[in-house]
């Protein structure tokens, strides 16, 4: 059986005449003896709180022993100051920390670590670019975690290409990554994000290493949200959620109700949305604007998706009868939050009717819930929390798919549960 599918292989690999291609590589190096998995020890991964709450929640309860992050995000969002609050935290902790920094010198880092309120700061700081003289540092003063400020500064001198090409940010992140899992050092990348939201050059980052968070929200509002979108020691998709203060960033615990805007009256095309991120629920208010368009109607979007736009303008045309085709069509999600759950296509398209007909939705409404093609509604995940969530920051009324109508009653909430995208039109008519 074995030796007919080697025999298969190698042929198609067109080797011909030797029918064992490994045969190649014998004597290049020993077999090495297998275990079987049941005999290997699952031992837990150590890790060690940050002591930043927001930030150890994406990262999944800490950072591990060897492991690699990589934090990306536009400039001025915050990574820098997060990371040198971080490695003083730990710093203080007991834990011997090294922040190495290509971008700025060691005055300007002084400079952010007293505005921090953290002037007897003894976080180790290293000014330098140059990869093997990084490595050499690294390897001698042995920290429990080194962040590198940023992986796009550095250059090694076995490549000719200048720091920052794709060939240098990948050579340097491979040298980092091969040094953390060699030596147990914790290493967090930082990396630059161009205006396509691409880590500039390197993507190709993204499966090197151990973690990746990235950085959300809108420089000019004052909260920042950390995602974590690949985890290997931990869950993806939760966020966590700071203020940019005076003093730097600080966790905000309870997060829910910050992506409103405070209208003083209801407004026509806005709705809030109750989604889930991670475990949490958080209400953010959609806005949408209709106005007539020229010959090509525009359809833009920040913070969802277009495509999705698209789509659920058609089925509104489709199945409720309400055309925008010759509109410029807008959409927002407030404060720079981005929402990918498609749970999000209900309120979009009541805020959408809602501009539309130039008529707010009551005040205190949410809703949720996905479109299909079909025009149908369907559930979302944890309905009844989210539910409660909007109960519980006084909302009163809400539309939802007709599977997430709560069981028993919510104190103050009216719910409409419906089924189909033109049911939900009418209950807003009724109001
Ligand atoms: P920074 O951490 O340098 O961003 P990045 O490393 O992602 O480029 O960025 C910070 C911005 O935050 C900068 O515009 C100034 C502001 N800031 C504060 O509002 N409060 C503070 O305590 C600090 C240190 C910075
Ligand atoms: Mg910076």
């Amino acid at each position: 059986m074995l030796e007919s599918s080697t025999g298969a292989a190698s042929g198609m690999a067109g080797t011909g005449k030797n029918r064992y291609a490994a045969s190649h590589y014998a004597g290049l190096a020993a077999a090495q003896p297998v275990t079987p998995l049941a005999a290997i020890e699952a031992t837990d991964i150590a890790r060690t709180p940050t002591g930043i709450g927001e930030l150890d929640r994406v990262l999944g309860g800490g950072v591990v022993d060897g492991a690699v992050v990589l934090i990306g995000g536009d400039p001025g969002i915050g990574k820098s100051t997060l990371l040198l609050q971080t490695l003083d935290h730990l710093q203080r902790l007991g834990l011997p920390t090294l922040y190495v920094s290509g971008e700025e010198s060691g005055a300007q880092i002084a400079l952010r670590s007293r505005r921090l309120g953290l002037p007897a700061s003894q976080v180790q700081v290293l000014t330098e670019i140059q990869l093997e003289k990084i490595l050499a540092t690294i390897e001698a003063t042995q920290p429990a975690i080194a962040v590198i400020d940023s992986i796009q500064t550095l250059y090694s001198d076995q490549l000719s290409s200048a720091p920052g090409s794709v060939a240098q940010v990948r050579e340097c992140a491979a040298h980092l990554t091969r040094l953390a899992k060699a030596s147990g050092i914790a290493i967090v990348l930082v990396g630059h994000v161009t205006k396509e939201g691409a880590l500039a050059g390197p993507r190709v980052l993204e499966h090197m290493v151990d973690t990746v968070l990235y950085f959300e929200g809108d420089t000019h509002s004052s909260f920042r949200l950390i995602r974590a979108i690949k985890n290997r020691f931990g869950a993806v998709n939760e966020i966590g959620v700071f203020a940019m203060t005076e003093t730097g960033l600080k966790g905000v615990t309870n997060p829910s109700a910050i992506f409103l805007s405070q209208h003083s009256e209801a407004v026509p095309g806005s709705c809030v949305l109750v989604t889930l991120e991670g475990t949490r629920p958080l209400l953010v208010e959609i806005q949408a604007l209709v106005d007539s368009g020229g010959p090509s109607p525009r359809r833009l979007s920040v913070g969802l998706e277009r495509d999705r736009l698209a789509m659920l303008l058609a089925v509104l045309h489709r199945h409720a009868g309400v055309a925008c085709g010759d509109q410029d069509v807008f959409i927002n999600a407030v404060g720079g939050v981005r929402i990918s759950e498609p749970a999000a296509d209900l309120a979009v398209l009541l805020a959408i009717q809602s501009s539309l007909r130039s008529k707010p939705l009551p005040k205190g409404f949410i809703a949720f819930g996905e479109v299909g093609l079909a025009g149908e509604v369907r559930p979302a995940t944890r309905g009844q929390e989210r539910l409660r969530e909007a109960a519980k920051l006084g909302f009163a009324v809400a539309i939802v798919p007709k599977a997430n109508a709560p069981k028993k009653p919510i104190e103050g909430l009216t719910v409409h549960a419906v089924e189909r995208i033109e049911q939900a039109l009418e209950v807003v008519r009724g109001f």
